[in-house]
Formats: C-alpha cells, structure tokens, sequence
C-alpha cells in the first residue's frame, strides 16, 4: 500500500490522486496504485506536479513503453514528448481516442500542463466502457459484430475555429505526412480489465461492409452514447497538473473557447497492443 489517496470526481469517471510526487521516485506500490487507479477511474489528475519533459518521459516509462507519435516531431530533445500548442492549431477540440489510426494504439496517455487560460481550455473525457453498458441490447448486439476503418486522413479544418487556414494546413500536413489506415472492432475487449467499450472517436472513417452514410448514421447514434454527459468528467487544468487517461476505454475532447489566449500541453503516450474483438 503507498501513501497515495484517491478521490473520485464524476458519477463513471476521472479521479485526482493526492500525495505523490511525479517527479520523485517512486515505489512499486505507488505505480500499482496509480495504475490501478487509472483501470478503475479511467482517468486520474494530479494537482501542482514539478515534471519537466525529461520526468514526463521517464513517468511514462514506468507505465510501459513510450511510443512517439507516428507522425508528428517530438519536442527538441525528447524521445517522445508531443506539443500541443493553440498557437500552432494544437486545439484538439473534436471527440477521439489517441492515434486509433494504427494497429496497436497507445495503451494510455500522458498529459502535462505548461501554459493555460486564465478562463476556459478545460478537457472533457467520456467513459467508453458505461457508454457501451449504456446501449440498448439490440444495438449492443449489433455493435458487437462491427468492425471500422480508423484513418488519420480526416478533415482537419472541421473542428479548428479560431485557427487560421495557413495553420490549418500546416497541421495537416504534419498530421498526414504519411497516411495510415487500420482496422478495429467497434467493441473491444479491454485487455487487463475485460470489460468490454466502444472504440470510435474522429479517426473512424467508416464501417467495414456497410455504405458511407450508413457507416455515419450508425456512428451518430453509437458515438451520442459515449458523450451523454453521464459519462463524462471536465477537468479545469492549472499549469503543472498531469492527467492520465486509459486510452483504451475514453474518448476526450479539449475544448475550445478560450480564443486567443495560449494554451500549451506536453504528451507522452504509452504503446498498446491491437484491439482484441468480443469474439476473440
Ligand atoms: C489530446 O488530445 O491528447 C490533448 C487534449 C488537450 O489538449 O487537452
């Protein structure tokens, strides 16, 4: 047992941890806590933590594996660290789970705040496991034989106000430099917990064997589930806070209405394995 103290936030999701140190070493049994906390709660936050780039990096590797974006140069100096940064169109305002667009996504993310608004740029993270509970067992039946296309070839422009086009471009162009395409169930099977959640988010592309438009009217109605507010936690980030999410059973949104004020945050993500479908 460590000393850490857990408080849940929301009804289904997001917990913030006490009494721990990020920066520190850490026992073994404070990292179990931790992740068991983040199992459990999905999402956790740690308020007024003292990372720099290089103990973002070295936390990440007591999770697992850091694994750098498949497209976007990490921050000078790093290995893996990814910037977000409003300045630059980094406004990640748009439902997703992180970089579904390759095999094996990220297991869990990492995320460290350095510049924040004075008001506003709060995130909100949705619970896909009660989201998938959540549904009607005939669609829960149905969504369980679906299996989608995730690319990272989407429209980028769609969801970026306050960004100009030029930068727009300029991110797209980053994001896109090579194309990926993967295959998912729509339902997987959470490999350390079992339970089973939707795998969806703004990579989906489209359904396997279904039409486009098909593919978007059952997406609608899956994906409402996952952002019913029930399922959801917002967290009003202060700099210096980290907030871990189990990438394999969330969605998040960061929200965009803080206009021209500069938002900038630090993620590291931790490699996963492909998605294991409820028939195996
Ligand atoms: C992300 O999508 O990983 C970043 C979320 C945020 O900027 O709050």
């Amino acid at each position: 047992m460590s000393q850490i103290t857990i408080h849940p936030i929301a009804g289904r999701i997001g917990a913030e941890i006490r009494g721990v140190q990020l920066s520190g070493t850490l026992s073994a049994d404070t990292v179990a806590d931790i992740n068991a906390a983040l199992l459990k709660h999905k999402v956790v936050f740690f308020r007024g933590q003292q990372l720099d780039d290089a103990g973002q990096q070295a936390f990440a590797g007591l999770l697992g594996d850091p694994v750098a974006h498949p497209t976007v140069p990490t921050v000078d100096g790093t290995d893996y660290v990814l910037e977000l940064d409003s300045a630059h169109g980094g406004r990640a305002n748009s439902w997703h789970t992180d970089v579904t667009f390759v095999d094996a996504y990220p297991k869990a993310s990492i995320l460290r705040a350095i510049k924040i608004p004075e008001h506003g740029g709060d995130t909100v993270w949705a619970n896909t496991h009660t989201a998938y509970l959540d549904l009607p067992a005939p669609l829960r039946e149905l969504a369980d034989k679906l299996w989608a296309v995730h690319s990272n070839e989407y429209d980028y422009a769609s969801y970026r106000q306050n960004v100009s086009p030029e930068a727009i471009e300029r991110y797209k162009n980053v994001f896109t430099s090579t194309l990926y395409e993967t295959e998912h169930p729509v339902v997987h099977v959470h490999p350390e917990t079992g339970e089973r959640n939707l795998l969806l988010g703004h990579f989906f592309k489209k359904l396997k064997d279904l039409t486009s438009a098909d593919s978007q009217h059952l997406y609608a109605v899956l994906q409402s589930h996952v952002i019913r507010l029930e399922n959801t936690v917002r967290w009003r980030w202060q700099a210096g806070d980290v907030a871990i999410w189990d990438n394999r059973a969330t969605q998040h949104y960061a929200i965009n209405d803080y206009g021209d004020a500069h938002r900038v945050l630090h993620r590291v993500t931790v490699a996963g394995v492909p998605a294991v479908s409820v028939d195996g």
